[in-house]
């Protein structure tokens, strides 16, 4: 018996998580998942509702729950609002409240989406890569920050900082996932300008004595982000700090065509973890029932595999997936000449359709 808070967010969000639902009530009804649902506000919507992004009451139910399925957050209405109540801040405020400190993006490729790429075939056909991201500290939480006036003019700063053992977590993260792939793991980071890559190399490569059977590479981030589009299958395991991982991971996400198909995970240290797609809640697609529903699919699918221990369930929502685009079923991100286009909605009760 699980229990799962779903917060669908904003834009897309709610539509997306709208199919993800169905999927669980599938596996529910057909599969005895046992699954049990808590609903809750977060970004915009709950600015909207509550006045804050990230209400408490959302926080006291994620705390009872054994994890979060969210969709995204993020629109145009909201953009103006003070920081601290913005959409984006009440994601932020989770992820740390919840020291979901190890941020899982893989970057898969379906072959059935090799031409949906705006690379060669060649360069994508087999990707496999996994962007393990820190996600709670870095220069997106580093203090101080602000925009103040200083020298009579309009001064912004903020500060990239890491403790080493926060650096060692996640360095232990990675190795871990490399253990269960191809054993090779690749620190980015910007050694060769910034002190505190300097000494996330040096936890870096300590941490990779624990793991002798492991390969530790180091790369410059700005090196890495055009190995990522010139030769992306090089790669195996790639971990790297929050800033980093946030622009890398959206470059890997095009590399599979659309990032409308990447779901990802945010684990603390016990396992408890939020499962939600890459994308954004592309609110100019919003309601249209046009936006592509299978990385919240594919996040349900994450969530059964690292948080509740269901791999089998996992599986058959990865393999429902696949007969749907062996099928030829797209969504419109996704289409190419021939394929048959469908709707948000259509999609879901395709998945559902192949999973019963
Ligand atoms: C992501 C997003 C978020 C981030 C935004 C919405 C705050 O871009 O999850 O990659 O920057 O982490
Ligand atoms: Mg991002």
């Amino acid at each position: 018996m699980s229990e799962i808070l779903i917060l669908p967010g904003d834009g897309i969000g709610q539509e997306i998580i709208t199919q993800a639902l169905k999927v669980i009530d599938c596996l529910n009804a057909d599969f005895n998942l046992g699954m049990t649902l808590e609903h809750g506000l977060v970004g915009g919507s709950a600015y909207d509702e509550t006045g804050s992004p990230l209400p408490q009451v959302t926080l006291d139910v994620a705390r009872q729950c054994d994890s979060i399925l969210l969709g995204a957050v993020g629109g145009y209405q909201w953009a103006s609002l003070e920081r601290n109540l913005r959409p984006e801040r009440g994601l932020l405020e989770l992820r740390a409240e919840m020291d979901l400190f190890s941020n899982l993006r893989p970057a898969i490729l379906y072959p059935q989406l090799a031409s949906a790429s705006t690379l060669k075939e060649e360069v994508v056909l087999g990707l496999d890569l996994m962007i393990v991201r820190e996600l709670v500290s870095g220069i997106y939480f580093g203090k101080p920050r602000g925009v103040e006036v200083r020298n009579g003019q309009k001064y912004g700063f903020n500060t990239a900082a890491y403790y080493e053992s926060e650096i060692r977590r996640i360095g232990h993260a990675a190795f871990k996932i490399a253990q269960l792939r191809d054993k090779r793991v690749c620190s980015v980071d910007k050694a060769n300008v910034l002190e505190v890559c300097e000494l996330w190399r040096e936890v870096m490569i300590d941490v990779a004595k624990d793991y002798p059977n492991i390969e530790l590479t180091h790369m410059y981030v700005d090196n890495a982000a055009m190995q990522l589009v010139k030769t992306p299958k090089q790669f195996d395991v790639i971990v790297t700090s929050n800033l980093f991982g946030d622009v890398l991971s959206d470059c890997a996400a095009m590399l599979t065509g659309s990032i409308g198909m990447l779901p990802s995970a945010s684990l603390n240290q016990d396992g408890f973890g939020m499962y939600e797609p890459i994308h954004g809640s592309a609110p100019d697609i919003a309601g249209k029932d046009i936006a592509n529903p299978l990385a919240a699919i594919l996040s349900v699918a994450m969530m059964l595999r690292y948080s509740l221990n269901q791999i089998d369930l996992a599986l058959k929502i990865e393999v429902a997936v696949n007969t749907v685009l062996d099928k030829g079923y797209r969504t419109q991100d996704i289409a190419t000449e021939g394929s048959m286009v469908v709707g948000t909605n259509e999609m879901g009760d395709l998945v559902v359709e192949a999973l019963a």
